[in-house]
């Protein structure tokens, strides 16, 4: 052992108290924590994948720039494959968002939102500036604009849908801001599949603006961590200074052009989780107590009267896992993914049985 080695005189001030990063497991919960695709991947799409991914593939390092997948993207989206970057799911490229421009800077984000984006930013030895949103979850545009222009503030962000309040941003409040202010605007469209207008038409009038999306939500591919990233050239280029070289495996790579090249089973399961959704709120709204909240992604962000903790546990306890996300900003708050019609029906009857006996 080295005496001259000492950890605690080597680590990272500003991490010391940050805590790793740790979701839940449970085996045998009906799981409805995570805002995944409740269904089942289809199964002639995956076999469509193995049929692309031969023993020859899996020995060699992946396509770095993954061309196939970006002209897939490009094709699906509308948007030339030069203004797209992809990544090991949006999260890594959060984290290289961070690490290109707000290293040493601040960074404005319209909260409550995904925590990532905090725990990315703070890695990134960025400074977090929180623009709470309005009462009703709506953006304060001009606070955000007024955030934007302090100095070294880099970066604005937009969750639309938000997660986990549900509401999407009208195109035109993100398009002000866009406007008038010299930052990087971020407008993550994770679960753009689900509701709310995509600001993706506003992509070829503004060169501060970066789209994010995802393979996780609609297209259920959660497991396989695939992201991607719409960009003026101008960004792409200092993303990829920062990009891992081969950030994305030839596995995913293939799974996420079979998904573009066989979208009808996923836009089926999207209309049923769209149409659970609201056989899930209208459910909701019948529970005394609850209060739900308007939403245009495949979760629903709810009240109860009770302790959101009592409710977590007492759920958890019947093996039911959601989300508790009770806070400062969203007191007595709870988030459900929704799931298939037989997961959400479990989670009603259990949820009566919570706060019946509450
Ligand atoms: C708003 C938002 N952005 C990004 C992500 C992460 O997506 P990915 O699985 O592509 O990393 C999530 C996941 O829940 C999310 O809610």
């Amino acid at each position: 052992m080295s005496r001259a080695f000492n950890l605690s005189a080597l680590v990272r001030q500003d991490l010391q108290n940050a805590v790793p990063y740790d979701a839940p497991f449970y085996a045998d919960v009906v799981k409805l924590d995570a805002n995944e695709n409740p269904h089942h991947f289809p199964q002639e799409v995956l076999d469509k994948i193995f049929k692309e991914i031969n023993t020859k593939a899996l020995c060699r390092y992946p396509d770095a720039l993954a061309a196939k997948l970006r002209k897939c993207l490009s094709d699906y989206i509308s948007v030339p494959p030069g203004n797209i970057m992809v990544g090991n799911g949006s999260d890594e490229l959060i984290l290289n968002l961070m690490l290109a421009f707000t290293t040493g800077a601040k960074y404005a984000v319209a909260t409550p939102t995904f925590s990532m984006y905090g725990v990315h930013g703070r890695i990134a030895s960025g400074k977090m500036l929180e623009v709470p949103r309005r009462d009703d979850f709506s953006l304060d545009v001009d606070g955000l604009i007024a955030a934007a222009a302090m100095p070294e503030v880099k970066i604005v962000v937009i969750c639309s849908p938000n997660n986990p309040t549900g509401n999407a941003a009208p195109p035109e409040e993100i398009e002000k801001i866009l406007r008038q202010v010299n930052a990087i605007v971020v407008v993550d469209e994770a679960y753009n599949e689900f509701g709310g207008v995509s600001s993706v038409p506003l992509l070829g009038s503004y060169d501060n603006l970066v789209i994010l999306r995802t393979f996780s939500k609609a297209f259920g591919m959660a497991g396989l961590r695939v992201g991607y990233l719409l960009a003026g050239s101008g960004i792409i280029n200092e993303l990829l200074k920062i990009k891992q070289p081969y950030n994305l495996n030839v596995f995913s790579q293939a799974a996420a052009c079979a998904v573009m090249c066989n979208l009808p089973p996923f836009q089926e399961r999207v209309k049923n989780i769209l149409q659970e959704r609201e056989r899930l709120i209208a459910e909701l709204k019948n529970i005394p107590g609850v209060r739900v909240f308007p939403t245009q992604a495949n979760f629903i962000m709810f009240r109860t009267t009770l302790p959101a903790d009592k409710v977590y546990n007492g759920l958890l306890g019947q093996g039911v896992l959601i989300r508790n996300v009770d806070g400062r900003l969203l007191p007595q708050c709870l988030r459900v993914s929704v799931g298939t019609e037989e997961e959400n029906n479990i989670f009603i009857e259990k949820l009566k049985k919570v706060i019946g006996s509450g």
